[in-house]
């Protein structure tokens, strides 16, 4: 049983040490309320369950205190991926919706597993999920100040259950100031990847996320017999002719488990199996 958590990137320079202090505390503790929960239950849910505490949190770029865009509006993506049966679902550019992940999650049973833009918030209403805004007074600042606050990023989780089942969950609110349409990594193969061997959740910049395929990479060379660390270190390597901006947390069946990030410092926690690790 492993679970690894990430929520975006801290800046030394532009954040405070309590800032850094109270993401510590949340991580560990959704970290913790992760693993209780996937004592009984698939790494999909569990994945499900602990993203869904991480949007929840309005420390974490997602859900509740996502960014907001350069048109005022916050526009959400998610995606989830099950490494069992392979297959992947997610919401792109969703609005007033309080969990993307919980829509991408109803997804899964869907023919149609990825939705964008209106159709995706349509979607939800129609299922049932009650509009909600998620914007907090914090960002609403940021925005009118024309803040940029990188390193709040985006949120992931990775899971391998008591059955060495595997699954990946990210969910964004975007860069910030973004062209609206812009399309984030979150909700593609290049941010959120997984299949029976090993799953990988990214955050950073999405363009060059999506530049460098980074968690299909991954799994790929994984796939292939690579060792974890190794693919990562080499995919990551392969970011660096574009200085891409890029993290990730991995797990494997085997239950190795990695994090690397291309700039300082990705923002994560995880349960090795043995002990919680969290950034420090
Ligand atoms: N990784 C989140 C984004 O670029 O939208």
């Amino acid at each position: 049983m492993r679970i690894l958590i990430h929520g975006g990137f801290f800046s030394e320079s532009s954040q405070s040490n309590e800032t850094k202090h109270k993401k510590q505390q949340a991580l560990l503790e959704i970290l913790n309320q992760g693993k209780d929960f996937l004592k009984n239950h698939s790494a999909l849910e569990s994945a499900v369950y602990t993203a869904k505490l991480l949007e929840d949190n309005p420390l974490f770029n997602a859900g509740i205190g996502s960014q907001i865009q350069s048109d005022g509006k916050i526009r959400m993506s998610a995606a989830l991926m099950d490494g069992v049966n392979q297959k992947f679902s997610g919401v792109i550019n969703i609005e007033d919706i309080q969990n993307p992940v919980l829509i991408a999650q109803k997804l899964m049973k869907e023919e149609d597993r990825v939705l964008g833009g209106i159709g995706a918030t349509n979607y939800a209403k129609d299922a049932g999920f009650p509009m909600f805004s998620t914007e907090t007074a914090e960002r609403r600042h940021e925005f009118l100040t024309k803040k940029q606050s990188l390193g709040t990023g985006t949120i992931g989780c990775v899971v391998q259950d008591r059955k060495g089942r595997l699954a990946a969950a990210t969910s964004t609110g975007g860069k910030g100031f973004e062209i609206p349409g812009r399309i984030s990594d979150s909700a593609t193969i290049a941010g959120n990847y997984a299949n029976e061997y090993c799953a990988i959740s990214c955050t950073g910049v999405g363009e060059d996320i999506v530049s460098g395929g980074l968690a299909t990479k991954i799994v790929t060379r994984v796939t292939d017999g690579m060792p974890l660390e190794k693919a990562f270190e080499k995919s990551f390597n392969e970011l660096k002719p574009y200085d891409g901006f890029a993290g990730a947390i991995g797990v494997t069946k085997k239950g190795e488990i990695f994090y690397q990030e291309s700039h300082p410092k990705i923002v994560f926690a995880a349960f090795n199996g043995e002990a919680d690790i969290v950034f420090t």
